[in-house]
Order: structure tokens, then sequence, then C-alpha cells
């Protein structure tokens, strides 16, 4: 069979969210900010935090473990690795090699993804195109992210905002939580996995197409300011006192950036691979943000039954977010067999895109 009758389809996915849940009354505990204040523009209610010394390999492992159940396979017929995240265990190497270890892996490759909020979308794409070219028949996808990792207080703080210690919050690190509150309120912990195996069936599943597109003059609109190699040394103990090493997110322009940049990829992705916006069942879409999605909704004029969210449990999970909204998606019956579903995000970078899948 030629190489071009070859599609990818998602055998199977797996979730993991550590049990850790904490609520925004939890965080307006140790900053200034209100669950009247994060509900109404975010739709964030909950988010999951993973224990200190958590790493994003060890619950990506759960999350893998979970897929590959769920698919009836062992790590031995898996062909390649590919791990998307910006918050890595290590500056280096890549979480991949980590997760591949766990999985009692020592000789099958694996390749780290570094595009944020859309690294699991081009992940995605990699795998298609390792799959179609014949390099690989299965390939393990995953997206984690430890985001608490970026909160600079000590534990402590963590203490008073668990309940695991007595408040009030000390002052000083009140306020500079509060100084971050804009970002901290937004993003979670999670792990979300796919096995993506190659089908000769001929039988019309699999993805149909992406459409993947960058900006990097859009770079200083997400990024992390300080650690990285164009500073010598690579870390200062200015930066961590300025607060350098936490994310700066131009929030306003990064809304409106992905409320125009992520329908416009839905309706290029279907126009490339000749589909019809009706045809569409399901629309599964990056949670930044609940208003940046039902401003998408709304311009391309989906009814609610063809979208889904779950930003209100998790928050911004970044790399995590695609697969644990699909693996929610299927497990609730959204989608299955036959169903034709999008996917779309964006992350910084700026990288967007949108892909198209016939389950
Ligand atoms: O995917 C990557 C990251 N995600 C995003 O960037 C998502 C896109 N952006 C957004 O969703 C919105 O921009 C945010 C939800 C992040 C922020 O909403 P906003 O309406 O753009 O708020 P703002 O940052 O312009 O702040 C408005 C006010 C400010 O107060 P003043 O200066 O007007 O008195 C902030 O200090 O709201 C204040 N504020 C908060 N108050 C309570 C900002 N964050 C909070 C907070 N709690 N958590």
């Amino acid at each position: 069979m030629s190489a071009t009758q070859r599609t990818t389809v998602i055998r199977s996915s797996g979730s993991y969210l550590p049990p850790q849940v904490v609520t925004n009354e939890m965080l307006s505990r140790i900053m200034d900010t209100t669950d009247e204040w994060i509900v109404p523009r975010t739709g964030i209610r909950e988010r999951r935090f993973v224990m200190p010394g958590v790493g994003p390999a060890e619950i990506a492992e759960h999350a893998a473990r979970a897929a590959l159940d769920a698919a009836g396979l062992t790590p031995a017929d898996i062909g390649l690795v590919v791990f998307a995240t910006m918050t890595p265990d290590h500056y280096f190497p890549g979480s991949g090699g980590l997760l591949a270890a766990r999985l009692g892996m020592s000789t099958t490759p694996a390749l780290d993804i570094r595009m944020q909020c859309a690294g699991f979308l081009s992940g995605l794409q990699t795998a298609d195109a390792f799959i179609r070219s014949g390099a690989f028949d299965r390939v393990l996808l995953v997206g984690a992210e430890v985001h608490s990792g970026l909160m600079p207080w000590p534990e402590s703080v963590w203490d008073v905002m668990l309940g695991r210690g007595d408040g009030p919050c000390d002052p000083y690190w009140y306020e500079r939580a509060s100084g971050m509150r804009d970002r901290a309120v937004l993003f979670g912990d999670g792990a979300g996995a796919m096995v993506l195996e190659a089908n000769e069936s001929g039988d019309g599943r699999g993805f149909l197409g992406f459409v993947m597109k960058t900006d990097g003059a859009h770079w200083d609109k997400l990024y992390v300011p300080g650690g990285g190699c164009k500073s010598r040394p690579y870390f200062t103990p200015a930066m961590f006192e300025s607060l350098g090493t936490i994310p700066i997110v131009e929030g306003r322009q990064v809304f409106r950036l992905a409320s125009q940049l992520m329908p416009e990829a839905v309706r290029d992705v279907l126009a490339k691979t000749g589909h019809r916006l009706e045809e569409l069942d399901l629309l599964l879409m990056h949670q930044a943000n609940l208003r940046i999605n039902e401003s998408v909704q709304k311009i391309l004029g989906l009814p609610d039954s063809k979208v889904f969210n779950n930003i209100q449990k998790y928050g911004n999970t970044t790399a995590a977010t695609l697969p644990l909204v699909y693996d929610e998606a299927v497990e609730l019956g959204l989608a299955g067999p036959g169903s034709l579903v999008g996917f779309t995000a964006l992350g910084a970078g700026l990288h967007w895109g949108a892909a198209i899948a016939r389950l």
C-alpha cells in the first residue's frame, strides 16, 4: 500500500489530573483575587496542582499508561515518543527521554516539542507526518505541564493556600503573589496522552489535514524574560527578586489574537480538506479562557452541542489541554467512531493552527 493511502488514527487517549484541587477561594487566601473576578472573566472555578517534587515526566507517565491500557498495548508497541511541554522537568534534557525511561524504554526515540499551548497540536502534525511517511507505525504523544513550579512562593505560603497551615499569608508574599494575579489564576497542572497509529484500511478514518502557523514577531506577548542563554549567566538572583522568571502575558492582546486566529485556522483547515463547517461534529479548542472559546464559537456560528470546554475544572493546562479535553469529550460520548472532529490552539510563540480528523 502506498504511503499516501496511509492515515493516522487516534487509537486511544488517557488523562492524569493531580488530586489536589485548588479553588479560586483557596487562591484568594494568598493573593488579592476573588472568585467573583476570576469566573466571569475566565470561566475558571478550580485547577489542580501537583505536590512538590512531582514533575511533568511523572504525571505524563500516568497519562501515557492510561492511554496504553485503553488500547491494550504496552510501551514495547510504541515506535516513537513525542513530548510537548513548556514546563519541563529540567532546563535540559527534555522530558521525552525521562518519560521513555519511566516507561521502561531504553532505545525508543523520544522527541521534545516546545510550542507551549500549540505544542500538542504540533505534536499531532509531527506524529501524523512520521506515521504517513512510514517511519513509524505507532507514536505515543503526551502533553504534560507542571505550572505550579513557576509559582515563586515558599512552601509556607502553599500551606496557607491549601489550608494545611495557619493564615494569614505572609504580607511580603501576599503582595508578590498579587503582583502576578492576572497570570497565577489562569494555569493548572495536568497531563494527557494519545496513542496514534497507522491505518491502512482505506476506511477514511484518520487525520485529514493540518494548518499550522507561526508569527515570531509576537514572541513578547507571552514569554519568560528570565532564565535563558541570552543572559550571562542564564539565571541570576536579580531575576528571581524582580519576578523575571514568571511568564509575562499581554492578556488582552493574546485574547484578541486567539479569538481572531483560531476561527481563521479552523476555516482554513476545513477548506483545505474539502469540508464544510456544518459537517463538523465537534470542535475542541485550547482552553486558555472560556470567553475566548465562546467568542470563537460565536464567530464560527457553532451550536453548544458542537463544542466542549473543561477549563472550568482545570484552568489552562497548556500542552496537556487538547488531549485532556479530547479524552473527556470521548468519555462523555460527545464524539466517537465516524465523528468529524476539529482541533484548534494558539500559544506563545506565537504558534497557532487547526487540525481535522475523522475518528
Ligand atoms: O494561553 C496563555 C495565557 N492566557 C491568556 O493570555 C488568556 C488571554 N487573556 C485573558 O484571558 C485576559 O486578558 C485575562 C483574564 C488574563 C485578564 O483579563 P483583563 O480583563 O485583560 O484584565 P487586566 O489584566 O487588564 O486587568 C484589569 C484589572 C486590573 O486592575 P486595575 O489596574 O484596572 O485596577 C488588574 O489588576 O483587573 C485586575 N486583575 C485582577 N483582579 C483580581 C487582574 N487579574 C486579577 C485577578 N483578580 N486575578
